[in-house]
């Protein structure tokens, strides 16, 4: 029993995102699909860069960060909304809801600060190249992503630590095919205004803050870019394409989930499907198929693994 006396919820229903038997089939094909990619071609990006000694850079490094945590977004929620989707009790124990949450929150919160650590790089290696390895040294790069996963966990903590307590009296179903915060404290036999209200601040407020950094900082990226030679420009507008691609994807969706005021419109569920499947199988696609020297490596890995198997 958590909670209290009155807390008599010990696990709750995942309503999913549709009863029809057709829709289901459609949404599992597609899922899996993008899962499995996802999953694939992020752990193809990690082998690339860790194997390559060219590709020993931190942008590199960053960029098989990335993709590490992705496989972490992606499988905190997919696995289990795909099992779920042909059984007729979606059930999840309270603990699995408040683990799931977690987890959400500390691969999103990582993710996050992840990709203005991204930005800061491009941004010292676009307008300072003479000093970029001075500045982005190992050290450096250690620095900033242990800074990334200490403010996940506690970005992360925070919410948690206020609903992990909260009393479950009788309504236990959740209208998405996760648990997250929003609708999860909306079940709790309390006044949960405030605990909304805090949501709302934390996830929301992080969301919109960073998705304003990224923007700005891609914005001082390109100007400077173009008081310097406008020949740059366009090299530099290309690669920022693709961050600005992934950064609209991955924070439209999340800004709308946590500062959306009106819960009787489930839209925010079918968004979510936007940063829980495809942004994770999106950034490897983005940021690899478009760069010359990742393709190279990549190609070159393959081959390398191919012979190997026919040694034996
Ligand atoms: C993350 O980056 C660090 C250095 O910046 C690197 O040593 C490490 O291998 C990277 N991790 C992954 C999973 O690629």
């Amino acid at each position: 029993m958590r909670g209290g006396n009155h807390s008599v919820v010990s696990e709750f229903v995942l309503v999913g995102l549709t009863s029809s038997l057709e829709m289901q089939l459609v949404l599992f094909l597609v899922f899996s699909v993008f899962y499995i990619a996802g999953i694939l071609g992020n752990l193809l990006i990690v082998l690339t860069v860790i194997s390559d000694s060219h590709l020993h850079s931190p942008m590199y490094f960053l960029l098989a960060n990335l993709s590490f945590i992705d496989m972490w977004v992606s499988s905190s929620a997919a696995p289990k909304m795909m099992s779920d989707l042909f059984k007729e009790g979606k059930v999840i124990s309270f603990r699995g809801c408040i683990t799931q949450m977690f987890f959400i929150h500390i691969t999103g919160g990582t993710e996050m600060v992840l990709l203005i650590v991204m930005a800061l790089d491009r941004y010292v290696a676009i307008c300072r190249p003479l000093h970029y390895l001075t500045i982005m040294n190992f050290r450096t790069c250690i620095s900033l992503l242990v800074a990334a996963w200490t403010i996940g966990i506690i970005h992360s903590l925070i919410q948690l630590v206020f609903v992990v307590n909260l009393p479950f009296c009788g309504p236990n179903e959740v209208d998405s095919f996760y648990c997250d915060l929003p609708r999860f404290i909306r079940l709790a036999c309390t006044d949960t205004y405030r605990l909304e209200l805090m949501v709302t601040a934390n996830s929301g407020l992080i969301s919109l803050g960073t998705f304003f950094i990224l923007i700005i900082s891609y914005i001082f990226i390109l100007l400077t870019v173009w008081q310097h030679s406008s020949s740059g420009l366009s090299k530099a507008l290309s690669t920022l394409s693709a961050h600005v691609t992934v950064v609209v994807l991955f924070f439209g969706p999340c800004i709308f989930v946590y500062l959306w005021p009106f819960p009787t419109v489930p839209v925010d569920k079918f968004l979510a499907i936007f940063y829980v499947i495809i942004t994770p199988f999106l950034n490897p696609a983005i940021y690899t198929l478009r760069n010359k020297e990742m393709k190279v490596a990549m190609r070159r890995l393959l081959s390398e693994i191919l012979s190997f198997r026919k040694l034996f």
